[in-house]
């Protein structure tokens, strides 16, 4: 059992004791105990750092014996003079490190068990952090990220506050809605049989609260998507969910770059530009096979179809002739990359669906090597290297198949291949893909499936190819010719935030959900309050989501959103800490009116 804290009142923070001759009291966690002849020290943790203390045996045994006792991670509270350390005790890499406190008075508030791992401790094995999340969130670094993300979050709303907006809540509790990702759902008792959707994001509801009249909305939204994680998705994340009225493109972009460039200065001191570089969607395909290109440096795509057209190599032919591309990118002075990181490079490629990778190197001695010399004697090898402007030392990687999966598969080799090179990649790039296509063929599902969400309007330039019906006009796997309002904020190579002017007019939303495969009547289903809230005075509108967790992952410079997200889960959705998801007793489920069945008699 601790002691109490009665009569006793924290009146500084471990970090902030850095005066002598004052009398004060902190409180925290033991970090360490260190004992010397006659003396006890114990370094006191809090949030905003760590401090020294120290108990003399010649001065107060009894004291003393308490001291001793003290383990790490106790939580204590110490009363005590500040005085100046000696000399030859001075630790000038703490801001704390030329004080110690002199303790008067020691209270162990509770005591700890031996932690499973230390605060200071690093390379601790991810499911133990996870596990004591508590514990691995004492770590200084972990306490910066959450101060951090609160000064962002509280940028954010001063940002949007002093500009007009209204912060709005907006349910928990939806429908589920057939587009998008999985929907996490929740069984409802009233309703027995029926479920609620926890919302992949504020979509319907904040054009709703256009309709309503809010003008310019936003909120730091919660939301939920069932798909399988990645270092940069968790299931469970927090959009700065913004929507405006009246607005075109450019006040979207305007109002997000405004935000940028507050939350960046106001965070972390940096000064971002007036305006933020722009590509369009085909643009940054063709140049860096990538949505969310990172052209912090260059590595471009380059198509060579034309200087291998009618070869003998089946591989390049066969793609040319299906109406795909032969393309690649030089890779600059990675000729002496090892065989086996090239072989890394073929996988990756592989995993992005391509057949394979093909390359040539020229190694420093001026002579030429490739995989597919059999097909390509040195003279072709060198009119290929040529359109790379590639330089003894290079190495060209080549990829052939259908254009969506050469530009998956080079965009994902090209920012491998920088890794490997180890480009100094410093800074804040910003930059928006606009024009995004509005459809794509699904091959799965056998329909066309919105590229942003179905809300998206088309560009007025290729309403007319949208107006006289387009499923013809698209290829299976492969985005349609018709452009989308859409835009999306990149962060060195990061989707960090993606929106869209959105359809406001019936007879073209009508048309849109029929491209998706809605009929009247399940579009009525699925949207109909949108569909009828628009009937009742909508006005033009538009809005953007950004992703709070993403930017501030890369703000941190972490290499996952679990290092910003205080108990995220891990890969297969779970929660190590808690356990969720769990299972529940029967009388629970019974009330909900659900049966549990094994999963082999659900298929
Ligand atoms: P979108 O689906 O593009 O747009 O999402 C917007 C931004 O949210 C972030 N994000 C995620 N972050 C972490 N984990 C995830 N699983 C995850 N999924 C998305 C990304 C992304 O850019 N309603 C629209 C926005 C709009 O049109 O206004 C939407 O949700 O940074
Ligand atoms: P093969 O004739 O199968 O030995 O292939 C010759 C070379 O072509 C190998 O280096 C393969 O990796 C490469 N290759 C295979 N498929 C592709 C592809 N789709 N694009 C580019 N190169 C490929």
């Amino acid at each position: 059992m601790g002691e109490s804290m009665k009569g006793l009142k924290r009146t500084h923070y471990c970090g902030e004791v850095t005066h002598t001759g004052q009398t004060v009291t902190i409180m925290g966690w033991v970090n360490k105990r260190r004992d010397l002849s006659g003396f006890v020290f114990i370094v006191v943790r809090d949030r905003t750092g760590i401090v020294q203390t120290v108990a003399s045996e010649a001065r107060d045994a009894e004291l003393y014996k308490i001291a001793k006792s003290v383990r790490g991670e106790f939580v204590v509270a110490i009363t005590g003079e500040v005085i100046a350390r000696t000399p030859e005790n001075v630790n000038k890499n703490m801001p704390t490190g030329e004080i110690e406190i002199d303790i008067r008075e020691l209270r162990i508030l509770s005591e700890a068990e031996v932690p499973p791992f230390q605060v200071a401790d690093e390379g601790v094995a991810l499911d133990m952090r996870l596990k004591y999340r508590y514990i691995d969130l004492r770590r200084p670094e972990m306490q910066r990220v959450f101060e951090l993300r609160h000064k962002t979050a509280q940028a954010v709303r001063g940002f949007f506050s002093e500009n007009g907006f209204l912060e709005i809540e907006t349910p928990m509790l939806l429908n589920s809605s057939p587009e998008g990702a999985r929907d996490y759902l929740v069984p409802s008792r009233t309703h027995p049989g029926s479920f609620y959707a926890l919302p992949q994001s504020p979509q319907q509801m904040k054009q709703i609260l256009m309709v309503a009249g809010f003008d310019k909305y936003f909120q730091l939204a919660r939301c939920f998507r069932d798909e399988d994680l990645r270092a940069d998705r968790q299931p469970e994340f927090t959009q700065i969910d913004v929507e405006m009225s009246f607005v075109d493109e450019e006040d979207v972009l305007q109002t997000a770059e405004g935000l940028m460039r507050r939350v960046f200065k106001d965070v972390l001191g940096e000064k971002l530009p007036e305006k933020f570089p722009r590509l369009t969607w085909h643009e940054a395909m063709e140049r860096f096979g990538s949505d969310k290109p990172d052209t912090r440096f260059g590595m471009e795509l380059c198509d060579i179809s034309d200087v291998v057209r009618g070869c003998d190599f089946q591989v390049f032919a066969g793609a040319l002739e299906s109406g795909g591309s032969v393309r690649g990118i030089n890779a600059e002075g990675c000729a002496a990359m090892p065989r086996k990181k090239i072989d890394e490079l073929v996988e990756l490629a592989r995993t992005h669906k391509a057949k394979g990778l093909a390359w040539i190197t020229l190694p420093e001695d001026g002579s030429i090597k490739s995989t597919i010399s059999k097909f390509f004697d040195d003279e072709k090898l060198r009119e290929i290297a040529a359109k790379f402007n590639a330089q003894p030392g290079d190495l060209i990687l080549l990829c052939a198949d259908a254009n969506k999966i050469v530009f998956d598969a080079l965009g994902a080799v090209r920012v491998a291949a920088a890794k490997w090179k180890g480009l100094a990649l410093d800074g804040y790039n910003f930059l928006w893909v606009t024009e995004f296509p509005l459809l794509e063929y699904s091959p799965e599902d056998e329909r066309f499936i919105a590229t942003h969400h179905p809300f998206t309007a088309p560009m007025e330039e290729d309403y007319h190819l949208f107006a006289q019906g387009c499923p013809d006009k698209i290829v299976p796997g492969e985005p349609g010719d018709i452009r989308a309002r859409a835009y999306d904020l990149v962060l060195n190579g990061f989707e960090i935030g993606g929106g869209s002017i959105r359809i406001h007019d019936e007879t073209t939303q009508e048309l849109m959900f029929g491209f998706l495969g809605f009929t009247k009547e399940s579009a009525k289903e699925n949207f109909g309050y949108l569909l009828e809230a628009f009937r009742y005075g909508v006005p033009p509108h538009g809005g953007i989501a950004l992703g709070l967790d993403r930017m501030i992952m890369i703000m941190t410079d972490a290499d996952s959103l679990r290092e910003v997200i205080a108990f995220p889960k891990v890969k297969d959705a779970s929660c190590p800490m808690t356990h969720a998801p769990n299972d529940v007793p029967g009388e629970q489920l019974a009330e909900l009116g659900i049966k549990r069945v094994s999963v082999a008699d659900t298929q």
